[in-house]
């Protein structure tokens, strides 16, 4: 697997490395790549990203277009940039192009260039903290909209851009906020595009559902004893034992994917975060008492699925009985399980969704192959859409290129930067241009 990882990467790199990269470069696009550039350097990491100077960037940007252009805060020193192009036929749902602004926080040390300096190599590619996650979207999205209005294109729908602070975070004071707000709602969004992942293959990727975040804690406790003594009912041989039962069941979800059977984002992921026992000493621990209680942390990832009752019996029954001293404290970090009218939080790509194949085709149409749709392992800001029925994809135009979210020397290559641009204007006319099939 790990083999078949590196000969991917290493065939994409070669490729990159022989394909000519910055010859056939227009001065269009250089414009566009130095916009990106520009934005990238704006440190938007966490813990104290630089809002202010990302929304007035963007928003002179979004003018020079024109669009229009209203900066929110649902959170003090959190804006939020909502940029807008009136549909023809305002009484259409509208279509969401979202991004957030936040990036996470580097280790610059481990850099080969700078993390904020954008640095572009002999091979075009750009380095960054957010090449890939996300602010290739806001660019791409924003010269997509002004070759477009250039164009002299007239969408049928409106379409909007949300960037959003806040993301890496949770999202809380972001968009959670925004689609809870008399704003979200007068924007009658029906589709929403949002963050996907790069692809090291030729096949760009699309994702209709997030794994549900969850935090498991579990407590033991048991009679104290000498460290000399063996007895039955100690709180750290109940913990190991729930340890080793919660272990098993992580060994055999992994066994699912290392065999092919199912993707990572497919299976239930359990690992360990934290640990805590023993009784503090000052020079560490007091080694001979076995201590009265103990507790281990899991970050729990739930495909929507899944039923959580399932994993709650599992709990009762074999992994944190009662009868053992254990107790256990499952509860979910994300908004909600289902969306408002129950269903699970996911996008229907199949033909019950009509944005589905609006999107298939226009991807096509640019000369873009998507692999089979997925979920993503992780989280995004899309939950918060799907929450309200909204359907929602996460999708980034970013083929043959390693997967570097969060990693260090993040970079994206120009010439998969540029295409993106051209995708989503074949993708943004053909979703607001949609009539619909309301007969
Ligand atoms: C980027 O911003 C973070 C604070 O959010 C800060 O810790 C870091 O030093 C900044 N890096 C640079 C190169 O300015
Ligand atoms: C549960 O804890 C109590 C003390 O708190 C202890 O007496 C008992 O043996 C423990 N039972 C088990 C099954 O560990
Ligand atoms: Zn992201």
């Amino acid at each position: 697997m790990l083999f078949l990882l590196l000969l991917l990467l290493f065939s994409s790199s070669s490729s990159s490395s022989s394909s000519s990269s910055s010859s056939a470069i227009t001065d269009l696009e250089q414009a566009q790549l130095h916009l990106f550039q520009q934005y990238l350097r704006i440190n938007t990491s966490h813990p104290s990203p630089d809002y202010t100077s990302a929304v007035s960037f963007l928003s002179a940007q979004a003018l020079s277009i024109p669009l229009i252009s209203q900066t929110l805060f649902f959170s003090p020193s959190k804006p939020l940039l909502l940029l807008s192009w009136p549909g023809s036929d305002p009484s259409l749902p509208s279509i969401l192009l979202n991004s957030h602004i936040d990036s996470v926080p580097v280790e610059p040390s481990k850099w080969s260039h700078p993390p904020y300096a954008a640095h572009r190599d002999s091979h075009g590619r750009i380095f960054a903290r957010g090449s890939q996650d996300d602010k290739c979207l806001a660019i791409q999205y924003l010269e997509a909209l002004r070759a477009l209005k250039a164009s002299g294109f007239s969408p049928l729908r409106s379409i909007h851009v949300s960037l959003v602070p806040d993301e890496e975070i949770g999202g809380a004071d972001g968009l959670a906020k925004f689609v809870e707000s008399d704003e979200f709602k007068k924007l009658n969004v029906g589709f929403v595009l949002d963050e996907g992942q790069a692809s090291p293959t030729d096949e760009f990727r699309v994702f209709y559902a997030d794994r549900l975040p969850w935090s498991l804690v579990v407590k033991a406790v048991g009679s104290p004893g000498h460290g000399s003594r063996m007895y039955d009912g100690a709180a750290l041989e109940n913990l190991m034992e729930c340890v080793e039962t919660i272990a098993r069941f992580r060994d055999n979800q992994f066994d699912l994917v290392k065999a092919g059977i199912l993707a990572a984002s497919e299976v239930i992921s359990i690992n360990p975060i934290f640990m805590k026992a023993g009784i503090p000493s000052p020079t560490g621990f007091v080694m001979n008492v076995q201590p009265s209680e103990g507790e281990v942390g899991y970050d729990v990832r739930v495909p929507p699925t899944v039923n959580i009752e399932f994993l709650r019996k599992r709990l009762d029954e074999e992994w944190a009985p009662v009868i053992r001293n254990l107790t256990y404290e499952l509860f979910l970090k994300g908004p909600k399980l289902s969306d408002n009218g129950g269903r699970p939080l996911s996008t229907a790509t199949d033909e019950s969704n009509p944005w589905w194949s609006v999107f298939t085709k226009a991807i096509i149409a640019s000369g873009g192959k998507l692999s089979k749709p997925e979920i993503l392992a992780s989280t995004t800001d899309a939950r918060f859409i799907r929450q309200f029925g909204i359907p929602a994809l996460g999708f980034s135009p970013m083929a043959n290129t390693p997967i570097l979210l969060h990693e260090h020397n993040e970079h994206l290559k120009d010439t998969v930067f540029l295409r993106g641009i051209k995708v989503y204007e074949h993708v943004i006319t053909a979703l607001s241009s949609f009539p619909g099939n309301s007969s």
